[in-house]
């Protein structure tokens, strides 16, 4: 094969941030929004990325008498691109030899908003060198590949729930484990009516995540049944996902918000992005991901008005929904494919 180009899509989750990391379940949704790769084989042996959507977190830039200097942290750049990097890497490894390639990458989910877009970029690039080099991995060695891809780049403060969901697709329980990570899918899961709002900061996860294991080794005993509980809501909302229940779905949902503001992870923002989704008639809302900035997620029926009641308030509504399919392949081309002008030539 030529070029392939593979998709994978993004996540939110309805219950269960935090806690995941600690070992308790998690309910996550895969979103119809995605990142595309787009592999070509080269003629030498290079292999080139173009990252086209990467954004440059912290980039500084400033005119003084020596000119233009930069003030980049460029280790964000380096940990975006290890998502790359490292599947291509596995790849490389279980087919026994390099192959030169031009990667690109392309997102439709904003960089840094706690949507998935690294875990999705990795996911489609796992699949597409599969694809490409004819290596027929399925989807839980893929998982397996970008699980231990995340878990490096985020240096273990981490769960692979985005990992899980951009390569499943669906509505999965995801739970972390020393003896293998789980995913459940809920089968026929109802299209839930939902609106997520970007508070327009993106947070840091692995510093929120160190917050709330800091807050855990200090308070060991009260975080850790504040953790339990936010597990427990995880599996009685599943049943609930299952069950087509929107108002008890609605209901967990602001408990598991409420355990997340006692672990710290709340912003003003945040806080009032929520309080308006819930007076505009959300049946819940809550913080999706790690807090500290970046998005909310609220299950709406009337998705209209909890839209304008985020904008009114300063964020920016992404109205979605679920994406049933998780990584996928969208094209192929071989040399030997006979495109469909020569079809018309040669009469086949
Ligand atoms: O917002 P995100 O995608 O960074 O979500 C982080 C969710 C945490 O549970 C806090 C960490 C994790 O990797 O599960």
């Amino acid at each position: 094969m030529d070029v392939v180009t593979t998709s994978a899509p993004g996540k939110a989750f309805l219950f269960g941030e935090h806690a995941v990391v600690h070992g308790e379940p998690a309910l996550a949704i895969a979103i119809s929004t995605r990142s595309f790769i787009t592999m070509q084989k080269r003629a030498d042996s290079k292999v080139n990325i173009l990252a086209k959507d990467l954004s440059i977190r912290n980039l500084q830039v400033s005119y003084g008498e020596r000119g233009v200097e930069f003030d980049t942290d460029y280790s964000s750049v380096q940990d975006a691109l290890a998502f790359v990097r490292l599947p291509m890497q596995a790849a490389f490894a279980d087919a026994g030899k390099e192959i030169g390639l031009d990667i690109t990458t392309t997102s439709d989910l904003l960089a840094g908003t706690g949507l998935g877009s690294s875990a999705s970029i990795s996911v489609a690039t796992a699949l597409a060198a599969s694809e490409m080099m004819n290596l027929g991995w399925d989807n839980n060695k893929i998982f397996e590949v970008c699980r231990e891809t995340k878990f490096k780049v985020e240096r273990g403060a981490a769960s692979a729930t985005d990992i899980s969901l951009a390569t499943f697709g669906g509505v999965c329980l995801y739970r972390k484990s020393n003896k293998g990570d789980t995913t459940e899918k809920i089968e026929n899961a109802p299209p839930l009516p939902l609106v997520i709002g970007y508070s327009g900061t993106a947070g840091k996860s692995e510093e929120m995540v160190r917050h709330v294991m800091r807050l855990r080794e200090k308070y060991p005993e009260e975080v850790s049944e504040i953790i339990r509980a936010i597990g427990r809501i995880s599996l009685r909302g599943a049943k609930a996902v299952a069950e087509n229940n929107l108002a008890e779905v609605g209901e967990l949902m602001n408990i598991n918000q409420g355990l997340l503001d006692a672990l710290g992870v709340n912003t003003l923002k945040l806080s009032e992005l929520i309080y308006a989704a819930r007076q505009a008639r959300a049946l819940g809302a809550k913080i999706s991901g790690a807090g500290g900035g970046k998005c909310m997620i609220c299950l709406a029926p009337e998705q209209e008005l909890v839209k304008s009641a985020i904008e009114m308030y300063g964020g920016t509504p992404i109205v979605t929904s679920i994406s049933k399919d998780g990584a996928r392949v969208e094209k192929h081309k071989t040399s030997i494919e006979i495109s469909e002008e020569s079809k018309k030539v040669l009469g086949v």
